[in-house]
């Protein structure tokens, strides 16, 4: 009797008190244990760098050291330098929760709401392969149980440390990640000046540079789709000194996410810098179900001594090997109908630019936007988006008619598609109400006349795969697709998620990824050019599964200087598709010659965009002998080493180099982008990355008549390094190439 008594009393009292009440009984003042380990230093290395990882007998974990090699690792065990003893260190991957009090990589809410955890090493693990090895640490919160690896994969050849974590729920319930980063690293230095890049559409890749002073500066994207219109996932850091591309301390960084992203800068009051990067968790707090993980995208890392021109060139190594599908591959040489045709084209439209693109020697030819869409035609951005199936009002012999006429003339063929988004005006958007982004009894925002499917619906991923799958069986003679993505997200929503809309962004780009895989598993040798109005998803995560992107809708040459520059300190040339198109220039109306637009073209993967027939005679001759010269040298450009040598941002002069990893080879690019002031003396390009002791001979490209007057000459490496170039510009937009072989 009495204990049904008692009984009856708890249970009133569960039913009755607050929830906070009865948790409260639970607590004490004892305290989880936390087994001791073994103080020591775990050294993630490269050829050239160190990253040293200090655990203390806790089992507490931090990033002491990333650089230049220190020796012996062990000197780091009980010791650190650069940080104030009183307000600590930061953890390797710092969380909210535990002493330290600045920005987390990892923050968790956890069942009971607590939302504290603090990370312990349990054992880590190395091993390698290909040149990669690869170190990871086991952490784990002893109180909630939570697992996180942190991954840790040194490309030694290449001086490249990808960085990136495993969160694992071993627990009966779900957690709610808040925070979830990629990587977290601390830094000491005099002083941080951080080089990042802003723009939008036509204008991408534009340098910001600026002193990073205490407290937060975060670059980040909430724009879902089109992640890289705005800013990029990517930075170069000078540590100590002002940005230079040949000297001094810099770190470059890119996160292969291509996603809502957040990369912040915390300088805090003992003026170390840590930066966390991942994907942003804006409306992003992502549930982690039991027994389940979730891996984080890779944050890649470069270190080197010779300033941004050596950190980029070890990242475009790494891109060339690692992070971009097939990056070491010559593409083709093309003429794609956008710019030449836009949405009015026939069948014979397209043959007759074929011939020309024949003619002129290029290699490949890529019909664009507007040939789908028979109910709601695409002949503008109104309509079509959606129904994948052939205008046969415009192209009734069909897609195989044009691409084996392609392929007869010796031309490969590519074709656009946009298979993400939907018009309001079709017949998809009809059948599956559902697959379009939204937020239930909310306008659907138009943007470019267009709706965005919902990618985290897996049938929605078997659609967008099926469209892939169905355009190049179009035609055995499909070489090459366009991948197009035009608009961002806004007023977010997914049907298919339902109450857990936590999970959209992540699981959008998740989506999109999965149908990459599947391109890849079944489309291995296929070119996939990454376009998003441009250049919107320019990063490492699109990289890893396409083998270009285009970087801007802005074809023109003097706009190009500034967008290529900027995409060339964090992306290789091989990836960076650049246009001759015509004059006015449709996006800016500049008026540039056609040998500066060449030249500025082949400083990347060369194509033009223009009705062919428009040409001159003598255009036409130009512009057969810039394709031919190309194809002498463009070897470099997909895979020698560049050095940046003017910058269009500072003066009126721009100039680069690739040089071939055995010295033997180079071609130089030269630009006069200014001339105001006819008594100047050309800049003299000082080059870089030859061999002092070897004689080159240098050979001008696409001239009727030299501009040096070296031309044909040979010189030493260490002549050219330290006399340099000084070619005869007399007028603004006027340009140089020339191609050095060594004797
Ligand atoms: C945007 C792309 O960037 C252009 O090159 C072109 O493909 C258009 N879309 C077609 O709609």
């Amino acid at each position: 009797m009495k204990l049904k008594t008692i009984a009856l009393a708890v249970l009133i009292a569960a039913a009755v008190l607050p929830a906070q009440a009865r948790k409260a009984k639970k607590f004490t003042h004892e305290t989880v244990a936390i087994p001791a380990v073994e103080a020591r230093v775990i050294a993630v290395e490269t050829a050239g760098t160190q990253l040293l990882l200090q655990v203390d007998s806790r089992g507490e974990v931090r990033t002491v050291h990333y650089g230049a090699p220190v020796g012996d690792p062990a000197q780091f065990t009980d010791f650190f330098t650069g940080f104030n003893h009183n307000f600590g260190a930061p953890n390797a991957y710092p969380t909210v929760g535990g002493r330290f009090n600045g920005q987390e990589a990892l923050h968790v809410e956890y069942p009971d709401g607590s939302q504290n955890t603090e990370l312990y090493l349990t054992g880590s693990e190395v091993s390698s392969r290909e040149g990669i090895v690869t170190t990871t640490l086991h952490m784990k919160d002893y109180v909630t149980a939570l697992e996180v690896d942190l991954v840790y994969d040194a490309h030694q050849a290449e001086d490249v440390i990808a960085m990136h974590s495993v969160i694992r729920n071993p627990g009966k319930k779900p957690v709610r990640l808040r925070n979830f980063a990629s990587a977290s690293l601390n830094l000491a230095a005099d002083s941080f000046e951080l080089t990042h890049f802003y723009g939008g559409w036509a204008t991408e890749m534009q340098i910001d540079r600026e002193l990073l002073t205490h407290d937060t500066k975060v670059l980040e994207s909430r724009r879902g789709t089109q992640n890289t219109q705005g800013n990029n996932p990517s930075f170069v850091l000078s540590l100590g000194h002002p940005f230079s591309e040949t000297d001094g301390a810099t770190i470059a960084g890119a996160l292969a996410w291509s996603g809502n992203f957040r990369i912040s800068f915390e300088l805090d009051q003992s003026d170390r810098l840590n930066i966390v990067s991942g994907i942003s968790p804006f409306a992003s707090h992502y549930p982690l179900a039991a027994g389940k993980s979730f891996t984080t995208p890779e944050m890649i890392y470069t270190w080197s001594a010779d300033g941004a021109g050596g950190a980029s060139r070890n990242l475009h190594r790494w891109a060339r090997k690692w992070g971009v599908w097939n990056g070491g591959q010559v593409n083709p040489t093309l003429l794609n109908s956008w710019e030449g045709a836009y949405f009015n084209f026939t069948t014979e439209t397209l043959l007759r630019m074929i011939d020309d693109a024949a003619d002129m020697g290029l290699e490949m030819f890529v019909l664009d936007d507007g040939w789908f869409g028979m109910q709601h035609p695409r002949n503008s951005d109104n309509a079509g988006l959606g129904d994948w199936e052939l205008n046969t009002r415009k192209i009734p012999e069909g897609i195989d008619y044009v691409a084996s006429y392609a392929h007869s003339k010796g031309l490969k063929f590519g074709i656009w598609i946009e298979p993400e988004m939907v018009n309001p005006d079709s017949n998809l958007a009809q059948a599956h109400p559902d697959w379009v982004v939204q937020s239930p009894g909310r306008e659907i925002y138009q943007s470019r006349n267009q709706w965005i499917l919902d990618l985290s619906n897996p049938a929605v991923q078997d659609f967008v795969f099926g469209v892939f799958d169905r355009t190049v069986s179009l035609s055995p003679n499909i070489d090459y697709i366009k991948w197009d993505c035009n608009r961002r997200v806004m007023s977010f929503g997914s049907p298919y998620l339902g109450a857990e809309q936590d999970r959209f962004y992540v699981e959008y780009i998740q989506g999109l990824y999965s149908v990459c895989e599947r391109m890849r598993a079944k489309y291995p040798k296929l070119i996939v050019q990454c376009c998003s109005a441009g250049g919107s998803r320019v990063d490492y995560g699109a990289l890893r599964y396409f083998n270009e992107v285009w970087p801007s809708d802005n074809s023109d040459a003097i706009s190009r200087t500034r967008i290529q520059w900027g995409t060339s300190l964090i992306y290789p040339a091989c990836v960076m598709a650049a246009h001759v198109s015509a004059v006015p220039n449709h996006q800016t109306g500049n008026v540039t010659p056609l040998k500066f637009r060449f030249d500025v073209a082949a400083s990347g993967r060369l194509g033009m965009e223009l009705q062919p027939k428009a040409l001159s005679a003598e255009e036409r001759a130009l512009a057969d002998r810039c394709i031919s010269s190309y194809k002498g040298y463009r070897e470099l450009v997909f895979g020698g080493d560049l050095y940046r040598l003017a910058s269009p941002y500072d003066g009126d002069f721009y100039a680069l180099m690739y040089v071939s990893p055995d010295k033997r080879r180079a071609v130089v690019f030269c630009y006069c982008l200014r001339f105001q002031n006819c008594s100047i003396a050309t800049h003299p390009f000082l080059l870089q990355g030859l061999d002092p002791a070897l004689s080159y001979k240098v050979t001008e490209q696409n001239v009727d008549s030299s501009c040096w007057w070296g031309d044909g000459r040979s010189f030493t490496g260490a002549f050219l390094a330290g006399g340099g170039f000084n070619p005869a510009f007399e007028k603004a937009n006027t340009s140089a190439v020339f191609v050095l072989e060594a004797q």
